[in-house]
């Protein structure tokens, strides 16, 4: 893979976890975007698009009238969000491409860019939306969905297995240069991009309860950090033991009627003057 080092990695798993991820946060996304502005007959530009889930959710956005071109530079991801286009029935009008942010060039100009958990890998993310705006005509919109899980906010009752676990997690990105708390920094971001102050919404996802989604979500991306948890040395993975740690954690929870907070996921957007 041409991104070696890139946190999260792009194993099988890691597509499952991302295509599990795509359900839980469909709603919060396209909160977001609606808006952030998002409207049938629009030309949209969707950066690191990984299997297509935020393409495809556009695509319900912009309708037939408008077009969707999801960017990423993982081509295994980009074939397979091409068949889920097909199966949807809109590959007319929502296509893919291979290739780095970075190296985006400006032909016609799209009517907006959008991107969700991608702006925090980057290493410039202010260099990365400026250039990305470049590519949007003015008055046309920037509109991303990020996270902020920089800190457990330790539950009530406190829940041990899941605040290590949590920290874990944060850490092993904080350590690898991904800002776990990249959300916090959008209005930094768009200024420093040279954009207006965005407006910012935020969803916070709460859980605790017999069969939560959270157990299985910070599960689920602890097994994809492995490596670089265990690069860091944060935990090895005997210690973490992640076949059983969603259950345990579950276990754990439930036996104190423990409230868990997860990551906030903030929206972010922006007209371009
Ligand atoms: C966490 S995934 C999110 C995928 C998708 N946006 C979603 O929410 O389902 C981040 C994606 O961004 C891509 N990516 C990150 N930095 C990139 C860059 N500089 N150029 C191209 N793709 C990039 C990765 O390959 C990966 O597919």
């Amino acid at each position: 893979m041409s991104a070696p080092d890139y946190v999260l990695g792009y194993s099988e798993h890691e597509q499952k976890r991302l295509l599990k991820q795509a359900a839980l946060l469909r709603g919060w996304t396209e909160r977001f975007f609606r808006a952030g502005g998002l409207a049938p007959g629009m030309r949209v530009l969707d950066l690191g698009c990984g299997m297509g889930d935020v393409s495809l959710l556009v695509a319900d956005l912009v309708g037939p009238k408008g077009s969707v071109l999801g960017v990423d530079r993982d081509a295994q991801a980009l074939a397979r969000a091409h068949e889920r286009a097909i199966k949807q029935g809109c590959a007319d009008y929502v296509k893919f491409e291979q290739i780095h942010l970075e190296e985006l060039k400006s032909g016609e100009l799209f009517d907006a860019a959008v991107g969700r958990y991608v702006l925090l890998y980057q290493a410039d993310p202010a260099a990365t939306l400026r250039h990305v705006a470049s590519l949007v005509k003015p008055g046309g919109r920037l509109i991303f969905h990020e996270l902020d899980f920089g800190q457990v906010v330790p539950p009530w009752p406190e829940a041990p297995l899941w605040m290590r676990t949590y920290t874990i997690m944060s850490e092993a990105f904080r350590r690898g240069g991904n800002p776990p708390d990249f959300g916090r920094r959008l209005s930094r971001t768009f200024l420093d991009a040279g954009l207006p102050w965005p407006t910012i919404q935020a969803e916070i996802p709460v859980g605790g309860e017999p069969d939560s989604y959270v157990f299985g979500w910070i599960a689920d991306t602890v097994r994809s950090l492995l490596p670089r948890i265990e690069h860091f040395g944060l935990a090895t993975a005997a210690e973490l033991e992640v076949e059983t740690l969603a259950a345990r954690m579950e276990r754990e929870a439930v036996s104190l009627g423990a409230q868990l907070i997860g990551p906030t996921q903030f929206g972010a957007w922006a007209v371009k003057p």
